[in-house]
This record gives C-alpha cells, structure tokens and sequence, in this order.
C-alpha cells in the first residue's frame, strides 16, 4: 500500500454502509460547460480529445439566448454552451471564471424526490423541478448549488427515448474524427477555498448521503513549495466520487490557490475520464496536440517496480514506454492505476483533464501526487504564478 493512503478511512466495500439511500444516483448524466465559443470549442474537443457529434440546440431549435453543443465518447456527455446576447448569465459566469465547468448532472430515477430530499437538507436550489417534453417522451430535471456557482442537476429520463434532452436535435456532421478510446467518468474533483474543506465534506454527507473514504492531509500531500488537503467524497454506489481539495499554507502559492485566484472562487479542478488502453489513449491525444504534464525525474521512473509492491509482476507495461509518454504509475493494496494529466485546456490555470485506467486500484494516485505537484509547479514557475 502506498504510504499516503495509510489514513483510509472507510474501506470502499464499507461505502454502502456508511452512505444514506435517499439519493439513489444510477451514474453521471453530463457536465455542461459555460465556454465563450462552444462553436470552437466542440472542434476542439472532437478533434483533440475524440469525441463524436451527439446533440445541438440553439438559433435553429428556437433557443434565442443561448446554444449548445453535445459531444459523446462512449458514456461520456459533455455539453458546451454559449450565451448569444450580452445580459445572460451564461456570459456573466464566463466573464467571471473564464470557460469552466457549471454542471455537474447526476443521473437519478427520480429528479422531484432529489430535489426534495437535498433541499430539504439545506441544498439551495437552482432549478425546482422542471418537467420537459418532446415526440421522444419526458425528462424532469431540477438542480442545486454545490460550491461556488457550480450546480448539480437531477436527471430522470425513464419516460424518455431521444438522444439526449428535449428541445435537441441529433446533430450531424461531416466531420468525425475517431474517438481516442475515453470511456466513462471516473472522478470529478472540485476545488473549495482556505478552510472550506470539511464544510464541503459534511455538506456532501448530510445533504447528498455521500460518505468520505479516503482523506489526505497536508503532510501528505505536499512539496517543497506548497501543500493541499483533499478528501473522497462518494455516494454509496460507489459510482460517483467527488474529491475536494482545499489549499494548504506552503513556501509559495500552490496550484489549488493559482485555480481559486484564475477562476474566482471554488470550482471544479479536474475531470478524470477512464480508458482502458492509456498508452494508445495517450499516444492518440498527442498526436492531436493535447498538452500533458512534463514527466517527473528519472528516480521516478527507477522507483516503479518498487511503488507496485506485490503487483510487481501484474504489470504487463513497457515502463519506458510509459516514461516516454510521461504516465504515471500508482499502487494500492488491491491493484495498480496509471495516469496522466494534461496542461490546462483554457487560458486561465483552472480545469484540466485526467486520463485514468485502473488495474484493480480504488485509490487516485496519492504516491503519485508529490511528482504531480512538483510537475505542475514548475509550470507554474513558467507563469510566474508560484
Ligand atoms: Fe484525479
């Protein structure tokens, strides 16, 4: 086992028990970004990243405020919106947090119970339940404020059979580049401010039923420069898992500080998207030109089979190979992980991708985080942000 993972604090088999049932949550939904040209960004996001054309509403379905533009890999969602006129609040969270993450839609079987169980609990609403409907069928939705202006938002479509929501049409397109073999969602990770760390973490206990599994403190988690802390969040399926990190006091300012400073507030810092082949996964986004991460040292590398332990000879990968693409390796006691982080994908240091594939391992790379942040500062250094 790693040595940072050694305060786990619930097992992951013991999630179910630790967790309430009054949000049942049957997987991720979609994220919906808020970009200043979704038009640009969904070029970028299907050619770079690889996913494929799936649902567009705007101008031409009747939208006069907005568009948006939905692009699927496997049972992946995303959904990039753009304000068309100047006093929409769309704008005005691009203004204010550059292009990032707004929602984060859990799909649920049903949306008005969740939305009434949250609220109850002190969730501030963002949408009261909204029956939508089209030739295909029903959806509900409602939502809630998380941290910062981020929102969660219920989705119930078992009454409905089209692509994607009501008021969407598929969205064809001549150009289709492959995907890159990205599946689902693994993690999401939001950023909160100084001492907000636990207030998240009791706000995702009592009013969502999640439980935290897995927690790292400044000690462990921290550089020559700069510290952080971060706690698991995870609902007792298992199958949505928030991280929150919250910044911790260093020599010098750390990335969650940087992201908090760039997007103004809390939000969400990363999004980490599972393959189950990381090195044609990576060697195929970069070939499209998505940025990573530099790699870590040489001793990193060197210190591999050593950090697999027992899953030493599981391991069927070239670690060359995975140094030449600048991947990570992380062990625990049930398996190993690789992974890799790439540069941000806007302007500002904010959102940034994870690319994940697990070989057994429940964990997020905690023996890897010292290389990552070291990684990231020298990056850092570059933008004089450190
Ligand atoms: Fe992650």
């Amino acid at each position: 086992m790693s040595e940072n993972v050694k305060n786990v604090e619930y097992g992951l088999e013991k999630i179910f028990e630790g967790a309430q049932d009054f949000l049942p949550l049957l997987g991720t939904d979609y994220v919906e970004f808020y970009v200043g040209n979704a038009k640009q960004a969904a070029h970028f996001y299907k050619t770079a990243f690889g996913f494929q054309s799936h649902a567009y509403a705007g101008l031409e379905t009747g939208l006069k405020d907005r568009v948006s533009y939905v692009l699927k890999q496997d049972k992946i969602r995303l959904v990039l919106t753009t304000a068309l006129t100047s006093d929409s609040p769309i704008g005005e969270h691009v203004k204010k947090h550059g292009d990032g993450v707004k929602i984060v839609a859990l799909w649920v079987e049903d949306a008005r119970k969740s939305w009434e169980e949250t609220t109850k609990r002190g969730a501030k609403s963002y949408m009261e339940p909204t029956v939508e409907t089209d030739e295909h069928g029903e959806v509900v939705r409602a939502g809630i404020y998380t941290y910062g202006e981020t929102v969660h938002m219920f989705v119930e479509r078992k009454n409905y059979k089209g692509d994607f929501l009501p008021g969407f049409q598929k969205w064809e397109s001549d150009y289709n580049p492959s995907s890159v073999g990205l599946k689902f969602i693994d993690h999401m990770v939001g950023n909160v401010g100084w001492g907000e760390m636990n207030t998240w973490v009791k706000w995702y206990e009592e009013v969502m039923g999640f439980v935290n599994f897995l927690s790292f403190d400044d000690k462990q988690i921290h550089t020559e420069y700069s510290a952080l802390m971060s706690k698991v969040m995870s609902n007792g399926n298992g199958r949505i898992k928030f991280p929150i990190n919250e910044p911790a006091k260093g020599n010098k300012r750390s990335q969650i500080e940087e992201y908090l400073d760039f997007y103004e507030g809390p939000g969400v810092q990363h999004l980490a998207v599972a393959t189950n082949d990381i090195i044609q996964t990576v060697t195929e986004l970069k070939a499209r030109g998505v940025e990573f991460l530099p790699p870590p040292p040489q001793a990193y590398y060197d210190e591999i089979p050593e950090r697999l332990g027992v899953h030493r000879d599981m391991m069927k990968e070239d670690i060359s190979l995975l140094q030449k693409l600048s991947i990570l390796v992380d062990a625990d006691e049930d398996g190993y992980l690789l992974q890799i982080f790439t540069k941000p994908v806007e302007d500002r240091p904010t959102l940034f991708f994870e690319i994940i594939q697990r070989m057994g391992a429940k964990g997020f790379g905690a023996g890897n985080f010292k290389a990552l942040f070291e990684s990231i500062e020298r990056e850092q250094a570059k933008r004089g942000t450190l």
